[in-house]
């Protein structure tokens, strides 16, 4: 099952991280890029925490959630001088 549709990460993938180590929700976004996609985690950050939760025996309130943060693009320096 895919959990995390933008980056196409499965939810086996994401066991098998948290069994190699990753605890916190950012590890597993950098291990595997899910959360890394256009939507930032908005749509998989929760799942992550779960399945984090899940495999470790925490609660699901002991895994913070990163802030989602919108992805930044590159503005040209004219555009900055039209404003
Ligand atoms: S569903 Fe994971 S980054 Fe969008």
């Amino acid at each position: 099952m895919l959990i995390c549709r933008c980056e196409e990460v499965t939810e086996e993938e994401i066991r098998q991280t948290v069994r190699d180590g990753a605890v916190t929700v950012d590890e597993v976004k950098r291990r595997t890029r899910a959360g890394m996609g256009l939507c930032q985690g908005h749509t998989c950050s929760r799942l992550i925490a779960r399945i984090i939760a899940e495999e470790t025996g925490k609660s699901l309130d002991e895994i913070p959630i990163p802030r989602v943060r919108p992805p930044v693009r590159p503005v040209s320096i004219r555009l900055l001088g039209t404003l």
